[in-house]
């Protein structure tokens, strides 16, 4: 059954206001989603009755801020489907958790001359850690390329691995093209080499069921909050036995079993990896997200945003000198585009000042840009909220900004 799209914007407070005296038409979900009453009430009820320090206190609070820390834990296991609860570790996002496996895993596994392959679809996010450890390192990073559709070369990936790779790290979904990258067959490639998986699951969340155990990789990273929970807080999933062979990412409380000035014994998983006191709140948060997801099923947010994605691509085609970037026949629903007459950026002021909220520019994926040669797109990225009028909102807002500029 289709989605009751204004029964459920109401349950986002976001929504409900006017941006320029105009009614507020929210495109910039890969950026961040907006978030629903429920994730927004959870943090409130957190710190309004339950915040206490956790994992330490003997008392009332401090037990309950554990139990329901360590119960998020677990719903982020059954929803990744993940084999154990200690294999989610928390941490302030996708960015962070790409960090933490770069430097650890380079520390016990990486040494020179060995290669780390990462492709030409990359964040930001997924490329400097790499850069950063292999120059530490002495290590080589080298680019699984991309066709002019935005799909990888899996012939040319083949030819890429050899004994020498000990890392792939590669997007499950693009943020700037919207292309869904074979995740499974890139892991058991790598596998067939001996080579670790890393897969950035930061624009695949909110759109895919993900199953790591099906895929195989070794980690997986997301938001929480692209996937309409808090800013803040994300997840590094990693298989058991990779994670206990890792040093730790960062020294502190938690982390540590026993400390003496001689010698530091550190704790189990997942504790080993979550240095300091964590973000109760916003994990609690997240937790209400993924209830809020799982509610509405995945499978029928994919295929409400499909439905909205073939609308905004063939009303948007109608349009002159219009160019898209990103035609993978697999792809979430993300826009990518330029008018070839038109500077991105003028669009995106005109499209703001009529209430639209889109993103110009790179989009922290600068290489794609250069594989294009150009500055940047205007990207539309659609959410479970977004309507086919909003669509209808935008293409005229853009026949305007045709008439204004050429
Ligand atoms: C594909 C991809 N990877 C990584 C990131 C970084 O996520 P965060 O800034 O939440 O750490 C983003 C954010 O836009 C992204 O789109």
């Amino acid at each position: 059954m289709p989605f009751n799209t204004e029964q459920l914007r109401r349950e986002f407070p976001a929504l409900q206001q006017e941006v320029n005296n105009k009614p507020l038409i929210y495109f910039d979900n890969a950026a961040t989603t907006q978030k629903p009453k429920a994730v927004i009430e959870r943090i409130l009820q957190y710190y309004s009755r339950e915040n206490s320090n956790i994992h330490r206190g003997a008392h009332f609070l401090s037990q309950q801020a554990t139990d329901a820390y360590e119960d998020a834990r677990q719903t982020v296991q059954l929803f990744i489907n993940a084999a154990f609860t200690h294999e989610i570790i928390f941490t302030r996002g996708t960015t962070e958790s790409i960090n933490l496996v770069a430097y650890s895993f380079f520390k016990k596994f990486v040494k020179k001359g060995d290669e780390i392959l990462i492709s030409a679809m990359e964040h930001h996010s997924n490329i400097v850690p790499w850069q950063i450890a292999c120059e530490d390192y002495g290590a080589i990073l080298k680019i699984i390329p991309m066709d002019e559709r935005g799909v990888l070369d899996l012939e040319a990936y083949k030819s890429l691995l050899s004994d020498k790779t000990k890392m792939v790290a590669v997007t499950h979904v693009s943020n700037a093209l919207g292309t869904i990258n074979p995740v499974k067959e890139i892991t058991q490639l790598a596998h067939e080499m001996g080579a670790a998986v890393l897969i950035d699951g930061a624009q695949a969340m909110s759109h895919l069921k993900v199953n790591v155990q099906d895929i195989g990789c070794d980690f997986y990273c997301f938001s929480g909050h692209k996937l309409y929970g808090p800013m803040g807080v994300g997840v590094l999933y990693g298989r058991e036995e990779l994670l206990n062979q890792l040093p730790p990412y960062q020294g502190g409380g938690e982390m540590i079993k026993e400390v003496t000035f001689e010698k530091t014994t550190y704790n189990e998983l997942p504790f080993k990896f979550e240095a300091g006191t964590p973000n109760v709140g916003d994990v609690l948060g997240l937790e209400a997200a993924i209830r809020f997801v799982s509610y509405l099923r995945l499978d029928e947010i994919a295929l409400h945003e499909q439905r909205l994605l073939n609308y905004a691509t063939s009303q948007l085609q109608t349009l002159e000198n219009i160019r898209f970037f990103g035609t993978a026949p697999e792809k979430t629903s993300v826009v990518s585009f330029l008018f070839t007459d038109i500077h991105p950026y003028d669009t995106g002021t005109i499209l703001d000042k009529m209430g639209i909220a889109v993103r110009t520019g790179h989009h922290c994926a600068q290489p794609i840009m250069d594989f294009f040669g150009i500055p940047g797109t205007i990207r539309v990225s659609l959410a479970v909220y977004n309507s086919r009028s909003e669509i209808d909102q935008l293409i005229i807002a853009l026949k305007k900004v045709r008439e204004m500029f050429v």
